[in-house]
């Protein structure tokens, strides 16, 4: 694969892919503004480099899912705010990513200066990899450069198809990506805790059937946990889960068991009537009744406890998934907790990686992003990756 670092850029049009598909809030001053700006923060180091060796830099992203149509909530306009803001100088925002104006503004550009296209996704042809809507972005620049990590598992036509196109290199964030992700799958320190949360059991199961016979302890929380309880048996009420996973589930639990290796399922959990933290809630043991129109929505302090003791036994921590619905207060506790015994384990040497955005998001909110040792960018992507599958944007730099 070859790097940024191996091509001189200097007056060259390089053609950037980011992935800037942020969270975004309201605005006190009207309009949305980034929530959380890591995705922006992890790709400065590449853009500055290319700022001070003189590229012309032209940035391209999509944000959300607006299926090939203009839809107005999905602009990039809050992320080039945010870019300029962290960059300290003007970025031009060219609310298009092809088109005659585009070319006109490109054309315009100096050394140093930096661009960003409008959403990619505004065109159909960006999602079905077209070749001609690649042959437009192309035309925009001398180089490629795939900085997007967090999208590489689609082959899109700003990731995959334009590498045809122009000689293509992968930027700092790339290169960091599959090079902390790769050495955790490759030669992870022992014990090795993987922490598996969240909302959806399907995405995870991949990873946990890949790395099954690298890690040494498996852990599970959140709606996961529900799952793999209830493919035991247990009754959780009306708590969500996923009913077609229960088999896999319980097949994986016992592979795990047979490879002797240690599984943390919650012990007591806590539930509510309602989601939105206003019902009454109560802790109750794992296996106990509970009134059946109730939801597990957090782990409770005998888990806590557990989950903390073994996380300050590993060498090497993988977290994706909250262990709880840690959006509402207060069944952010548990997932709060687990953080915080992280970063003492982080701080006492031990490696911790966390992925996925929501989980990413999580950490940044509590304030103890900067105290884990790698937060990847990637959400699907990191997933697909950790599950030893080719990503088409990884496989396309070569
Ligand atoms: C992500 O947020 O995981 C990436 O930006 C990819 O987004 P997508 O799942 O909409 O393709």
């Amino acid at each position: 694969m070859k790097s940024i670092r191996d091509v001189d850029v200097v007056g060259k049009k390089v053609l950037i892919r980011v992935d800037f598909n942020v969270p975004l809030k309201d605005s006190q001053m009207g309009g949305k503004e980034v929530s959380n700006d890591g995705r922006i923060r992890a790709v400065l180091p590449t853009l500055k480099y290319l700022i001070e060796n003189k590229a012309k830099v032209i940035v391209m992203s999509h944000l959300g899912r607006p299926d090939g149509q203009v839809i107005e909530k999905y602009s990039l306009d809050p992320a080039v705010l945010r870019l300029q803001e962290l960059l300290g100088k003007i970025v031009i925002n060219c609310g298009d990513c092809v088109g005659e104006s585009v070319l006109q503004t490109v054309d315009q550009m100096k050394e140093g200066d930096v661009v960003v296209l409008g959403n990619l996704r505004f065109h159909p042809g960006e999602e079905e990899n077209d070749e001609n809507f690649a042959k437009e972005l192309a035309g925009l620049g001398d180089i490629y450069v795939n900085d997007a990590f967090a999208v590489s598992h689609r082959a899109h036509a700003s990731v995959e198809a334009v590498t045809h196109l122009l000689p293509s290199y992968a930027g700092f964030l790339m290169e960091k990506e599959l090079e902390t992700l790769g050495s955790l799958v490759k030669n992870p320190e022992h014990p090795f805790l993987l922490i598996m949360g969240g909302a959806k059991a399907a995405d995870k199961i991949p990873v946990i059937r890949s790395l099954e016979d690298k890690i040494d302890a498996a852990l599970f929380g959140g709606v996961v946990a529900n799952s793999f309880l209830a493919s035991g048996g247990v009754d959780l009420g009306a708590s969500k889960l996923e009913a077609d996973k229960l088999p896999v589930a319980k097949e994986i639990l016992d592979e795990l068991r047979k490879n002797n290796k240690q599984i943390l399922l919650p012990i007591d959990l806590v539930v509510s009537s309602s989601i939105d933290g206003s019902g009454e809630i109560t802790t109750v043991k794992v296996g106990d009744k509970f009134d059946p129109s109730w939801k597990a929505l957090d782990i409770g302090h005998e888990t806590i406890d557990q989950f903390i003791e073994i996380v300050h036994t590993a060498k090497t921590i993988l977290w994706n998934g909250d262990v709880g619905m840690s959006e509402v207060s207060p069944f952010d506790q548990g997932t709060k907790m687990l953080a915080e015994a992280i970063v003492e384990a982080t701080a006492n040497g031990a490696k911790s990686i966390i992925c996925g955005g929501d989980t990413t998001g999580t950490v940044t909110n509590f304030g103890l992003a900067d105290k884990m040792t790698y937060l990847s960018t990637g959400g699907g992507a990191a997933l697909e990756f950790l599950a030893g599958m080719e990503l088409p944007g990884v496989k396309a730099l070569g």
